[in-house]
């Protein structure tokens, strides 16, 4: 007779069904067949030599794409939270003051992680989709004397795509960290980590990069390391503290295969293909294809009448394009309509842009103008068979 009081689960002696679908939501996106097929290579050491080598090269692969010489550039072992956290929690101590620029569900997510770890926060907060100007920053540097500021790059929940120029230089006229999430923007838009004088610049691999979820490359600068390698206190989590991280990621040939933690060795081998994928294309090729696809995509939307929510074309992220809720429709309808009949995910808002936007992400793999055109014909598709109100 059996000792087990628990029986095996009926659902796992089934077998694993996952549906093929369209995601041309804000990610994550479709993978390619290669990042998919890098994934499902034989398992390694995670601290064999083959293993280090191959975490070397994604390393060289981050520092390019960020267009940063940072020696401490490393993944997480984690999604674009890990390495949000990662920033704020080896850069700041509990008590200091960080200043945290709000316009959209990124900075609200800075600023909650901040607190929770101490540090004395402050929201700039603006409307999703409006921009913050370097007066405006500069003042409020000046009020609260930070020692971290935090702005979103790629706003993926308002589609806002920020402009960087001169913030690095007023963060280092008043001492402060600039920190910078590009997860929605890396590999679609422009950025120069070091020229941009940018201190710590995170992103995720599901988006343009089209890894599977689960790593998230980030750089920090001589600053940055300055500061968060001369702290008085230990950051409070031990699985992020950057003085094991770097032992693992950069300095192991020193110290020769220190264990910290079992790095994602399979998502380690799609991260570096997906770095491959780009090298090999050029960022400034990503840049332009993706920047000429969401043109197309933007004329395709005012033909069908809908209106884009961020006006200025130039402030788009080329990404994640939001329309603002077409008049009279109710938007949960026509994403439901999109996935049932078109197998296609797209999504609404997120954070404080719930109820205001739609979003469609064509990034990286789908950046095609075939996936544009069918994107644009399963919304005409929506538009002309979800009830639309009489109000
Ligand atoms: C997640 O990253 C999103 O923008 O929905």
């Amino acid at each position: 007779m059996s000792s087990l009081t628990i029986p095996p689960p009926a659902a796992l002696l089934r077998p694993l069904e996952v549906p093929n679908r369209y995601l041309f939501g804000p990610g994550p996106s479709n993978v390619p067949p290669r990042v998919l097929a890098a994934g499902g290579r034989p398992i390694i050491g995670h601290l064999h030599p083959e293993m280090y080598e191959i975490m070397n090269d994604i390393k060289k692969g981050i520092q390019y794409i960020f267009q940063t010489e940072n020696n401490m550039t490393i993944s997480m072992s984690g999604s674009g939270h890990a390495a949000m956290e990662c920033a704020v929690f080896n850069t700041v101590e509990p008590g200091e003051s960080v200043l945290v620029a709000v316009n959209g569900i990124w900075g609200e997510r800075v600023a909650e992680i901040a607190e929770r770890m101490g540090a004395n926060v402050h929201r700039m907060v603006k409307t999703p989709g409006q921009l913050f100007s370097n007066t405006e920053i500069e003042q409020a540097m000046a009020k609260h004397k930070p020692v971290l500021f935090f702005l979103t790059h790629g706003e993926s929940s308002a589609g806002l795509c920020h402009p960087m120029d001169g913030i690095g230089d007023i963060c280092q006229k008043h001492n402060c960290l600039f920190l910078v999430d590009t997860v929605a923007s890396m590999g679609a838009a422009p950025i120069f980590m070091d020229s941009q004088k940018i201190d710590i610049l995170y992103t995720g691999s599901q988006k343009a990069l089209n890894s599977p979820p689960g790593t998230a490359p980030i750089s920090f600068n001589e600053r940055a390391c300055d500061k968060m390698f001369n702290r008085k206190t230990k950051p409070v989590s031990y699985l992020l503290d950057m003085t094991h991280l770097s032992n693992y990621w950069v300095h192991y040939h020193q110290l020769c295969s220190v264990y910290h933690h079992t790095g994602p060795v399979s998502g380690f081998f799609s991260l570096r293909e997906s770095l491959a994928i780009l090298a090999e294309k050029g960022l400034e090729e990503s840049w332009r294809q993706h920047k000429e696809l969401a043109a197309y995509l933007y004329k395709g939307l005012e033909d069908l009448g809908l209106t884009l929510f961020i006006r200025d074309k130039d402030l788009r992220l080329p990404s994640v394009t939001t329309i603002a809720i077409p008049k009279g429709y109710n938007w949960r309808e026509l994403l439901v309509y999109m996935m049932k009949n078109h197998n296609m995910e797209m999504t609404g808002g997120l954070g404080p842009s719930i109820g205001m936007v739609m979003r469609i992400g064509l990034m990286g793999y789908n950046c095609k103008k075939s996936n544009a055109d069918m994107a644009l014909h399963a919304l005409a598709d929506a538009l002309k068979n979800c009830k639309k109100s009489k109000v």
